[in-house]
């Protein structure tokens, strides 16, 4: 049991690792550079989901340097290694993804294994489109979960189209990467955008992306290092410090150089359409993203709906949301989201058993929930001791200590561990932030 320690005001300026999604994408496109060229990656992530990535590509061969001040890759080119072991997405459901692609494409067999909650997460979405490319591939359920057997195909069919029922960015950046290794032309379309980090960084590797009349995507060329690159703060860290920022009396959060992409910022325009005092200024490009500040000050917030477009440009920040919603007069709902039944822990079920075990009714949906805020008084009303499941989730752990934190009762989380899946410095930013 972990006990969440209090935070009277939040201020103060951070500047945050790189984002976990863009620093998967430029490891991968940095090890599939042509051979011997090497890529210098400023600002990596420190994310185990992202480590796990790069011990994936080290298993087929790739050299990969990480240092405090940069990472150095070295291309190896399309083909890899063929690994002694089993190639172990860990938590990392975006590796998992993008890696079915790599293996099933190579010269030599393969296995992909994942943790416990990897092994529970659809892996039908990618398997099934790479199966009619012509990848040869087994596992669990007809191969709809970890762990999975790739056969290697060497070449991949192309010559499709594929339609998406869901906006993933995972599966879309699968299946854009096929057509490195396919002779005909393999597109996508989603059925809204998702975070469009691979079509945004992929022109900086050398590789043209296309889009046809119809709004179907695909790309065009090889991987080619740019030598040198530098990523943006993450904004899914960014927005637990935003939260408190904005929860907290007193308090004025400054983050520094951090992603502000559209498709990312779905949360902030959200607490904005809530009332939050929130300044966003993009300043410059970094790996072809928008990048600049953002500030965040102590608010009053009106709850709202949230539904359509803007649950994929806030999938992973729900969770803080909803906690901070706790803070907001009126009905707070989600809907549309039923994508969080499938992230690292279903994530609908978890909001609505932690928000219920601080005193809160809350009704679920199939695909979100409903509940009504506390609003400004949530700190001096919820009072008594409270006992949080994290669901071994990063978001889930970290969304119920920002709510913890800023509350007058005890609040405790049965396990804060996986915290260092997405944020390793996440208590230790938080400790910089806390006025005592
Ligand atoms: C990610 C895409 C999203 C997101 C995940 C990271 C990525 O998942 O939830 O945390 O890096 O492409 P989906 O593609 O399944 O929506």
């Amino acid at each position: 049991m972990f006990e969440v320690p209090k935070i009277k005001s939040a201020k103060g300026k951070v500047k945050l690792k790189g984002d976990k999604s863009i620093s998967h994408r430029t490891l991968i496109f940095s090890a599939l550079s042509e051979k011997g060229e090497r890529t210098k990656i400023f600002n990596l992530s420190s994310a185990k989901d992202v480590l796990s990535t790069s011990e994936c590509l080290k298993k087929l061969g790739v050299k990969i340097h990480i240092s405090e001040e940069y990472a150095e890759v070295e291309g190896k080119g399309l083909y890899l290694s063929q690994p002694e072991s089993i190639i172990y997405a860990g938590n990392s459901g975006t590796t998992a993804r993008i890696f079915s692609t790599i293996l099933s494409a190579q010269k030599f067999p393969s296995v992909l294994d994942g943790d416990e909650s990897l092994r529970k997460r659809p892996m039908k979405r990618v398997v099934e489109p790479l199966r009619t490319l012509g990848a040869k591939i087994w596992g669990k359920e007809n191969g709809n979960k970890l762990p999975l057997v790739f056969e290697g195909a060497e070449k991949l069919k192309g010559g499709k189209s594929f339609r998406l029922d869901v906006p993933s960015a995972q599966v879309k950046t699968a299946l854009l990467i096929a057509n490195f290794w396919s002779n005909n032309i393999v597109k996508v379309k989603e059925p809204t955008l998702s975070r469009d980090h691979t079509e945004r960084i992929l022109p900086i590797f050398s590789v043209n992306v296309r889009c046809d009349s119809d709004g179907f995507i695909w790309c065009e060329g090889k991987p080619k290092s740019p030598k040198s690159i530098k990523i943006p703060g993450d904004i899914s860290s960014a927005s637990f410090l935003i939260s408190l920022g904005i929860i907290n009396k007193n308090s004025e959060v400054e983050i520094e150089d951090v992603l502000l992409n559209k498709t990312r910022t779905g949360f902030i325009e959200a607490l904005k359409s809530m009332g939050a005092e929130i300044i966003c200024e993009v300043e410059k490009e970094e790996s072809g993203e928008p990048t600049g500040r953002i500030i965040a000050k102590t608010s009053k917030l009106k709850a709202k709906t949230f539904s359509g477009e803007i649950i994929p440009k806030m999938i992973d920040e729900i969770p803080i949301l909803s906690c901070v919603a706790v803070f907001s007069e009126g009905i707070f709902s989600v809907k549309d989201a039923e994508e969080l039944r499938v992230k690292e822990t279903d994530r609908i079920k978890a909001i609505v058993e932690n928000l219920k075990a601080i005193g809160i009714e809350v009704e679920e949906y199939k695909d979100g929930f409903a509940f009504e805020g506390l609003g400004e008084k949530a700190r001096e009303k919820l009072k008594h001791e409270y006992y949080i499941k994290s669901f071994g989730d990063h978001r889930i752990a970290m969304s119920f200590f920002i709510l913890g934190s800023s509350i007058n009762g005890k609040v405790f989380i049965d396990d804060v561990s996986s915290i260092s899946i997405s944020y390793p410095e996440f208590f230790k930013d938080f400790e910089f932030l806390m006025e005592k």
